[in-house]
């Protein structure tokens, strides 16, 4: 429907050698998106690449940079690449996340805090701080994945729900912000995705049996099935929407 809309637009998607990321880079390559692939294993990366342009109608090559989002000069690094590569941003996808089991009483609480402050709020922020000028430019979007806002397993993932929900409200403000300027910034909202990531989670099988059990729909999510939402925030569909949180869930957050 809204498909050539992304021909030729340039998307980048942080963690795209799997999972949600890779699913949502395919689905742009597809519309004819020059892509930007980007996460920690340069092979997986590059597999990816390869799928992405076979799917590309017009076969553009992604550009390919790994960079650990834990590192500011990594960041750097991969802005720079993307726009000495195409000259422009239309399409930030903040996918890539860092999720560990930490209790609030476990001695070393602080570092593993930490940790998640780095990849799923202060690599955010930086990424919006060194690309915003670009998507100002274009009139671009942001859409950002994070988690429904509910206490899931919370003796074991505060420092990952609470990082999520500072990263929706970092969307809100920039949303606030850059309204004027053309810049739409959302996020969404995922229960459970049927994901490699997944599967490496520690108890990943307890895990998907809760899952099923709070998800009126029974089943976890397919990544193509978020990659779709990602593509609606992004299209000239949500034209009217900013600094709102696409719930895409099966309806979890329900019950
Ligand atoms: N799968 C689920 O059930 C589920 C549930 C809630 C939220 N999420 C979130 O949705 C998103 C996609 O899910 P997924 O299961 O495909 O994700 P995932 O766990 O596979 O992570 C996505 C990617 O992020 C990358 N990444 C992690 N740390 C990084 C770093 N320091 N630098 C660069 N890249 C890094 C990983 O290498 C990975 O490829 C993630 O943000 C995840 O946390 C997933």
């Amino acid at each position: 429907m809204y498909g050539e809309e992304f021909e030729d637009k340039v998307v980048l998607v942080t963690g795209s050698q799997q999972g949600l990321g890779e699913s949502t880079v395919l689905l742009f390559a597809s519309l004819g998106s020059k892509i930007v692939i980007t996460d920690l294993v340069k092979d997986e990366i590059e597999k990816v690449a390869l799928k992405c342009q076979s799917v590309s109608p017009k076969k553009y090559k992604p550009l390919t940079v790994v960079c650990d989002l834990t590192s500011e000069d990594e960041i750097k690094k991969l802005v720079k690449e993307t726009i000495d590569t195409f000259g422009r941003l239309d399409v930030l996808v903040n996918n890539a996340g860092y999720y560990t089991e930490g209790n609030v009483l476990q001695p070393e609480v602080l570092k593993i805090w930490d940790n998640h402050c780095l990849v799923n709020v202060r690599a955010i922020m930086n990424l919006c701080h060194l690309f915003l000028p670009y998507l100002v430019e274009t009139k671009g979007c942001i859409i950002t994945v994070t988690n429904i806002p509910v206490a899931f397993y919370p003796e074991y993932y505060v420092c990952a729900t609470t990082s999520r929900a500072a990263a929706d409200m970092f969307t809100k403000n920039m949303a606030a912000q850059f309204a004027s300027k053309g810049v739409r910034v959302n996020t969404v909202h995922v229960g459970g995705i049927d994901t490699p990531g997944f599967g490496r989670m520690a108890h990943a099988e307890e895990k998907r049996k809760v899952l099923l059990e709070i998800t009126p729909l029974r089943r976890l999510a397919q990544p193509k099935e978020i990659a779709k939402a990602i593509w609606f925030l992004a299209s000239s569909g949500a034209s009217f929407m900013t600094g709102i949180s696409l719930t895409v869930d099966g309806g979890a957050i329900l019950l």
